[in-house]
């Protein structure tokens, strides 16, 4: 698996979970841990391709050879990614990105007075970004994590935000996805489902690169 068969390629890859400040102290995250994220970029080094790591927070070691840009906040990913996107001729958005952010972010620490309501904003949708800015011969690879219809969210997630291809995480599934080391899979486009059964990140990484491999060579029109 190790050959080089990734050589040319720059693959600009998304990791972790952003997060939003509600106060100098405190964040709305989610569970991502970076690891999916962080063995696909590991996988896509190893194969060859340079790899540039945009990554939110995580608890993990930044894998060798590749350049890590951190980031916190959706905005932070969003002006990252669009800065390093013209290096780009893969991009793997596999960070599970905040959709809302706190309208307001408090100045001092909040105090507990009682009942509390915060009022969100939608974030920008970095995929769909990415994705209407594609030039020919850049692929755009997505993930969903969904909890319930998880094939049919994830087909409407690929039309309507225009990726090549989605990864589509059941994350309802107990001992698999978030923060685990092994994972099972989806690999969605608009013509196919292939299944990926439980395995270790580190091994998904591998089969997900494989498939985005098969969409570079070129199709047989009959
Ligand atoms: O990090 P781990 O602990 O290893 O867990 C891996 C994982 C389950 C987090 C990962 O494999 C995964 O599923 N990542 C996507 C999680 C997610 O945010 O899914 P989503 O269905 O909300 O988003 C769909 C896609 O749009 C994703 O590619 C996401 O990066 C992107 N997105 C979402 C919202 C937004 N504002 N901008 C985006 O670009």
């Amino acid at each position: 698996r190790f050959r080089n068969d990734m050589s040319g390629e720059t693959v600009l890859i998304t990791a972790g979970g952003t997060r939003e400040a509600l106060d100098p102290v405190r964040f709305l995250g989610n569970r991502s841990s970076g690891k999916m994220g962080y063995a696909l970029a590991e996988a896509a080094q190893r194969r060859g391709a340079r790899v540039i790591l945009i990554s939110a927070p995580t608890a993990l070691q930044p894998p060798s050879g590749c350049e890590i840009v951190p980031v916190t906040t959706t905005g932070e990913m969003r002006a990252a990614v669009l800065a390093r996107l013209p290096e780009a001729s893969l991009i793997i958005k596999a960070a599970a990105v905040a959709d809302y952010r706190p309208r307001i972010r408090e100045e001092q620490k909040m105090k507990r007075t009682g009942p509390l309501t915060i009022d969100f904003e939608p974030t920008e949708d970095i995929l769909a970004e990415v994705a209407a800015r594609k030039t020919p011969g850049v692929l755009v690879i997505g993930f969903a994590a969904e909890t319930e219809n998880a094939i049919a969210h994830g087909r409407d997630k690929l039309l309507r935000k225009g990726a090549d291809a989605i990864v589509l995480n059941d994350v309802s599934r107990e001992g698999i996805g978030f923060d685990s080391d092994r994972n099972a899979a989806t690999f969605l486009t608009r013509n196919t489902a292939i299944d990926m059964p439980e395995m270790t990140k580190r091994e998904l990484a591998h089969r997900i690169l494989d498939e985005v491999l098969v969409l570079r060579r070129p199709r047989l029109v009959l």
